[in-house]
């Protein structure tokens, strides 16, 4: 990427800066705030921003190559650093050192491995302000969202921790006298985790602590637009006491395809956990044929919210505000198409709207901002298409619907647009910005049919009085996960995950430590028989 908006300021300078100092750029809202949009933080640990090094075996170290790329703060462009361009020789050393670290890994007891991730996590919940300002940082997000990141991280070690003890097997009636069968679940061996920039923290989180407790080695591929999150949690798994080569994370931009390839054609990993696109899962998918690897993908969405006339309208539109616009508009679950039944529909849009409007956009650091920028332009242009389509196509932008460039180059105004169709772009591709489409359907049947009519189905929300409609319509969603009367529900103990195009795996909850783990069966044969009276 080549930001737009990129300074000359070195690293150093940058982060020398005050706290929270405001940049000269204006800030230009929905509703207008009275301070400054864009700073730079000041971490109360500033030895967590690691710069030009990754992590292997337990130490930091540089690209053999030498070579680095730049990271840029997504509100005003500015250098936040560098990190490692790392190629498949340096990422071979990683995996090298999470398969020498394997066995005894494996071999530690779950409540060893437990222990280590509790630790890891009480760093994190230490640690949580300078995580957040991080994750502000380079992804933009403002900071209450990022706190609320850094905890929703930090549960995921939580969960595991408590899950790394509690690793049962089974022991099965034979059909044959005299034998005995039992299960014993096993650590499926290396893995490699590639991980989004849409939750610097908490996608890794939530792939390390299964493999961990499960009793796995991992080599992580941090996002190339917000790696310093990751290393960041690397340095506090090395105060943690994790053992050398058990957590690996190496760093890419340009050599991003070269490092994903690598990882799933090594037939050293045995397991490869990757959140991201469907178009790259494809290629992974393919990829790791060749080893036949264990897989996980949390792909794309494009989550139907739907609204029935007899919902609770501050409910919903709520839902619809917590769904839609967090991170603005780019998370997965995101809520891509609102369908509002046409009994509630111009109350609906006129009450979401208002809340909409009401949004303060600008810099993450910014005192009372509530949405920040877009990761990088290319979103900023899909996002516009998106807008541009639908207008082009009858639809009515009844707030927001133009880029910010006043605030800087990654900047769109949350956006709510009347009069969808099914023919718009909107209707069958994922946004992840900030724009709320909202349809207008008739029945039940019409709308659970165009809910469905998409080629993933990750997450689905909808809204109801009706316990009967509520049953009936959580289970014809064709989707993984279902808000029914909520806009959130991601959570550690919850199993997260998509149908169709969507992917497959479960990540988070009992069933995301089975993700890193192998059932292996045992018959223990001439046991004898039952004792006769
Ligand atoms: C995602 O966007 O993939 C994750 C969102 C979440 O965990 O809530």
């Amino acid at each position: 990427m080549k930001p737009l908006f990129r300074t000359t300021a070195s690293a150093a300078r940058t982060l020398s800066r005050p706290r929270f100092q405001p940049s000269t750029l204006p800030s230009l809202c929905i509703r207008p705030t009275s301070t400054m949009s864009h700073s730079v933080p000041k971490l109360n640990d500033p030895s967590l921003l690691k710069t030009d090094a990754a992590y292997v075996n337990g130490e930091w170290v540089k690209a053999k190559s030498g070579k680095t790329f730049e990271v840029h703060d997504p509100s005003s462009g500015k250098l936040i650093g560098s990190a490692p361009e790392f190629d498949a020789a340096d990422t071979q050393k990683a995996i090298d050192a999470a398969a020498v670290a394997f066995p005894s890994f494996k071999a530690k007891t779950g409540r060893e491995r437990s222990k280590l991730l509790r630790k890891w996590y009480d760093l994190m919940v230490e640690n949580a302000e300078d995580i957040a300002k991080l994750i502000t940082w380079e992804n933009g997000k403002p900071l209450a969202d990022a706190k609320g990141e850094a905890a929703y991280a930090a549960s995921f070690f939580e969960w595991f921790s408590e899950e790394a003890p509690r690793v049962y097997g089974d022991t099965i009636p034979a059909s044959v006298a005299g034998n005995r069968v039992v299960t014993i679940k096993e650590p499926v061996g290396v893995c490699g985790l590639i991980t989004p920039w849409n939750f610097p923290a908490a996608m890794i989180t939530r792939k390390i602590g299964p493999a961990l407790a499960a009793g796995c080695t991992v080599v992580a591929k941090s996002p190339g637009e917000t790696p310093f999150t990751s290393l960041a949690l690397a340095a506090l798994a090395h105060r943690a006491g994790i053992p050398k080569g058990v957590v690996n994370i190496v760093s890419a931009l340009k050599n991003t395809a070269e490092v994903g390839e690598l990882l799933t054609t090594s037939p050293i990993i045995k397991k490869v956990s990757f959140t991201g696109s469907t178009g790259v899962g494809k290629l992974l998918m393919k990829q790791s044929s060749s080893t036949l690897k264990k897989l996980s993908f949390e792909l794309g969405g494009n989550a139907p919210f739907i609204v029935f006339d007899d919902a609770d309208l501050d409910v919903a539109v709520a839902g619809a505000i917590a769904s839609k616009f967090r991170s603005s508009g780019q998370t997965c679950v995101c809520a891509n198409r609102l369908f509002i039944q046409a009994g509630i529909y111009d109350k609906f849009a006129q009450a979401f709207a208002a809340k909409v409007k009401d949004f303060k956009v600008g810099g993450g650091y910014t005192e009372g901002v509530t949405h920040g920028p877009l990761i990088h332009d290319r979103a900023i242009s899909k996002v516009d298409a998106h807008v541009r389509d639908a207008e082009k196509k009858g639809g009515k932008v009844i707030q927001g619907g133009q880029k910010m460039p006043e605030l800087g180059p990654n900047f769109f105004q949350p956006t709510v647009i009347t009069g969808m169709t099914t023919e718009m772009a909107l209707a069958s591709e994922e946004t992840f910005g900030p724009v709320a489409g909202l349809f207008k359907f008739s029945t039940e049947e019409e709308v659970v049919k165009i809910a469905n009519s998409a080629e993933v189905g990750l997450a689905g929300y909808f809204f109801s009085k009706d316990i009967q409609r509520v049953f009936r319509v959580a289970e014809a969603l064709e989707v993984g996960m279902v808000g029914v009367n909520t806009g959130l529900i991601s959570d550690a103990a919850a199993p997260f995950g998509g149908v169709k195009k969507s992917g497959f795996g479960r990540e988070g909850s009992k069933y995301g430590i089975a993700e890193y783990q192998v059932t292996k069966m045992i018959t223990y044969g001439g046991m004898g028989q039952p004792l006769q009276k």
